[in-house]
């Protein structure tokens, strides 16, 4: 009902590119958003210019453009990573500028899994403790969480005789994958990927995207990552083009 009212129709209309699907309250909403840096001379530097972007739930998204175009700045942004010069960034209908720093954190928590181009294991720890991080913070216990970690790591083709092996001791594909089952297993709202794909060989680039889009159209998680490799955006069923820190197309594919 309210989704056809005139003010939800008048706020997608006004609205560029593609609109959420109708009936649909947008998963990320992103208004106006600014972010300037001050470079090492305290010159601004402006990353991102009125940026204004939406994600419908269960969206396959990539972020593309050139190096320092804006992508990560995005990301971390719409990620509560960073906070913006101006604008607002709305996730799952909350406000991130309106949470406290623990609010953040919670929401963080239970709504959002990152994924990075370095992937940011912990070196210290196991395959398996990387992974089930997120659930060890939520309280879950912990044969519900070896139970869940390993049906990721079955899921994801992680070869069982890893689960107790560290970082160094993982091949870039291999740590990727178990970054991915961190920031899977708790199943959140939202992935955000920043170059997921930066550091591996294409073949495995390419069969990481499809596992990736193959666990979206399984569990409707919506994915938004950001890449500058043709092989990814061919993989996008959305893809938006940063340039100067500003969108610069925003094609919706099959
Ligand atoms: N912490 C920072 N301090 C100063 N400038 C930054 C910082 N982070 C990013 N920038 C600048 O903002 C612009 C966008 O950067 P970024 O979002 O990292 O782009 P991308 O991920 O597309 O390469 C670039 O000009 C970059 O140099
Ligand atoms: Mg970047």
């Amino acid at each position: 009902m309210s989704d056809h009212s005139i003010e939800s129709r008048s706020a997608s209309l006004a609205t560029d590119g593609p609109k959420p699907i109708d009936g649909q309250a947008p998963l990320v909403e992103a208004t106006r958003l600014v972010k300037i840096y001050q470079d090492k001379e305290h010159v601004p530097v402006t990353a991102l210019n009125e940026v204004d972007f939406r994600a419908a739930p269960g969206e396959f998204t990539a972020i593309a453009g050139p190096s320092g175009s804006g992508k990560t700045t995005l990301l971390n942004l719409i990620g509560g990573l960073d906070k913006p010069t101006s604008g607002s960034v709305v996730v799952a209908g909350q406000d991130l500028a309106a949470m406290s720093r623990n609010q953040l954190a919670t929401f963080r928590l239970n709504n959002l899994g990152f994924i990075f181009q370095a992937y940011n294991l912990i070196p210290v720890l196991t395959a398996e403790e990387n992974a089930e991080f997120n659930l060890l913070l939520q309280g879950v216990p912990a044969h519900e969480r070896h139970e869940q970690v390993v049906r990721e790591f079955e899921d994801l083709g992680i070869d069982k005789e890893l689960i107790h092996r560290r970082p160094a001791k993982l091949s870039g594909g291999q740590q990727q994958r178990v970054a991915i089952a961190r920031a899977l297993v708790s199943r959140p709202k939202l992935i955000l990927a920043d170059e997921p794909t930066a550091n591996l060989d294409s073949k495995t680039g390419a069969r990481l995207l499809d596992k990736m889009r193959n666990l979206n159209e399984r569990t409707g998680i919506t994915f938004l990552f950001s890449t500058h490799d043709p092989m990814v955006m061919e993989r996008a069923r959305r893809l938006v083009i940063l340039r100067d820190g500003q969108i610069a197309e925003d094609d919706v594919r099959g």
